[in-house]
This record gives structure tokens, C-alpha cells and sequence, in this order.
């Protein structure tokens, strides 16, 4: 495995491979790597000749500064967990080498056909431009067959899948497949996130109420007189109930358009918690048959 930190030498390394007709896996990461982003290395790994996983703690999709600072980074041991899984290569740029000074502070415009006017969106102004300014540079520059995304950021893989399949850029990235990976949850049922590392152990265990709560409401939906309004307030009383958990928002969307619905029907309830200082995000898909 090699790691680089230049464009130019991911660059070469990509233009070999493409001479000699290798498939191209990537892997976008901000490190920290947990088991979560190991079983979309793994897929990567099996599905294409050459993985490449970029580690890269994106600035211009924080929209607070203290987060960014706060991000937990570990270069030595995310390259040591990518050696084992069988990745090629680890793309692990500076902020100078992967933006111009202007691209740092630019607005990158984009049209996300509504996908950002909810949650994540409303919560974090300006996150998404970030996402799309980072993805859509490593998809030029790593030029893969197929990108592999976890679902538990489940409004940034809607609006990948957008920029890829419908926005302006259509077709710029060639046959390029996104592959939705699902979620990854500890036995307790938390989902693996890297910011799970800046949880106590006691701020851990009062996390769990996040995931037992969207499990139960599963449960609740399936109520024939449950509204999708009175499930969505159940959720955030519960959590909120719990010392030392605070719901930013649930919200029981579409899963294509992410706009509110009243039926459970291809709905996902989306959810993002303060667990003490650490914003946690999670969801669920209600089938609604
Ligand atoms: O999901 C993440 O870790 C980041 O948003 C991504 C896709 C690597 C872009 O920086």
C-alpha cells in the first residue's frame, strides 16, 4: 500500500492503472476509521482491481470552526487498518495541496434540486457545498468506476447520487456507480461514527437510548392508527427524556425527494442528538407496508 499527499502523484499512480484497464474503487474518508468505513474499504477491495481511499478532514464542510479543530485525526493508525483490509492506495492531502487559496474560501455553487433545504442542511449552512466541492475534486482526480458511501449519512449519499446521476455534471465522471453501503452498528446497536472516540464511556452508554429509540419506533409506525407526526414526536420526547441527550431534529422524510411526508411508506426518520458536546447523527427506514 502506498500512501501519497500529492495530487500530482495520485495523479501518475491513477494514469498507470487506467493503462493497464484496472478498475478503480474509492473510498472517500475523513480518517478516524472505524469498522464502519473498514466494510466499505472491504467491498472496494473485492470489487475493483485497485482501492483507493482518500483520508482528508474536508475544511470547507465545517461550518464551525471548533468542530474542525475537535476532529479527531490519527494518520498512523488509519494507514495500519487500510494496510490490513488490502487497500493500494491512501490519498492523504493537505488543505494547501487539495485547494487554492481561492477555492478555500469560495462559495462552491451548486444546484441540489431542494436536497439541501432540510436537516443537515438547515443545521449546518454551507456543509453540503463543502461535501460536493471535495467529492466532485476526488472523483476528477481519482476517475473511479464506483465510490462507496455509508449510509448513515444518509441526506450527503442523496445528494451524491444527485450530483452524479442528475446535476450539470451528468456524465462527467464517465460509467462512475455509487454504491450505498448500510449502516454499521456496535452490539449495543450505536452506529459507528468516528466522533464516537470523543464520547466517555458514561456519554457512550447514554447513547445507546439514540438507536433503541429508532428501533422501537419501527414498532410504533406499525400502529394502523400511528400517524407519521405523532411517531416523529414520540421519538424526540423519548430521547429528549433521557439525561444528557438533546434532539436538534427527527425528521420522517421521503427517501428520494428528503422532504417531510405523512406516510411511512419509502420513509426514513433522520436524527441528530447532542450527547453532551458530540453532535451524533443516525436514522431508520420505516417500510411502511
Ligand atoms: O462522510 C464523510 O466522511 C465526508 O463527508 C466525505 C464524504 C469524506 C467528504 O469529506
Amino acid at each position: 500500500m502506498q500512501i501519497l499527499t500529492t495530487r500530482a502523484d495520485l495523479s501518475a499512480q491513477i494514469e498507470a492503472c487506467k493503462r493497464l484497464g484496472r478498475t478503480i474503487g474509492l473510498v472517500p474518508t475523513m480518517g478516524a476509521l472505524h469498522a464502519g468505513h473498514a466494510s466499505l474499504v472491504r467491498k472496494a477491495v473485492a470489487e475493483n482491481d485497485i482501492a483507493v481511499v482518500s483520508v482528508f478532514v474536508n475544511p470547507t464542510q465545517f461550518n464551525n470552526k471548533e468542530d474542525l479543530a475537535k476532529y479527531p485525526r490519527n494518520i498512523q493508525r488509519d494507514a495500519e487498518l487500510l494496510e490490513a483490509i488490502g487497500a493500494h492506495f491512501v490519498f492523504a492531502p493537505t488543505p494547501e495541496e487539495m485547494y487554492s487559496a481561492e477555492e478555500m474560501n469560495e462559495t462552491f455553487a451548486f444546484d441540489f434540486g431542494g436536497l439541501d433545504q432540510v436537516m443537515e442542511g438547515v443545521m449546518r449552512p454551507g456543509h453540503f457545498n463543502g461535501v460536493v466541492q471535495v467529492v466532485s475534486k476526488l472523483f476528477y482526480l481519482v476517475q473511479p468506476d464506483r465510490a462507496y458511501f455509508g449510509e448513515k449519512d444518509f441526506q450527503q449519499l442523496a445528494i451524491i447520487h444527485h450530483m452524479v446521476e442528475r446535476s450539470s455534471l451528468a456524465g462527467t465522471f464517465g460509467n462512475l456507480t455509487i454504491v450505498d453501503c448500510p449502516i454499521v452498528r456496535e452490539t449495543t446497536g450505536l452506529a459507528l461514527s468516528s466522533r464516537n472516540e470523543r464520547l466517555s464511556a458514561e456519554e457512550k452508554q447514554t447513547a445507546l437510548a439514540i438507536s433503541r429509540t429508532l428501533f422501537a419506533s419501527l414498532y410504533w409506525a406499525e400502529n394502523p392508527d400511528a400517524t407519521v407526526a405523532e411517531v416523529q414526536q414520540k421519538v424526540i420526547d423519548t430521547v429528549n427524556a433521557v439525561p444528557g441527550l438533546e434532539v436538534e431534529y427527527y425528521q420522517i422524510v421521503d427517501q428520494q425527494s428528503l422532504q417531510p411526508t405523512d406516510t411511512f411508506r419509502n420513509a426514513i426518520g433522520c436524527i441528530t442528538v447532542y450527547c453532551g458536546p458530540v453532535r451524533l447523527i443516525d436514522n431508520i427506514k420505516y417500510c411502511g407496508c
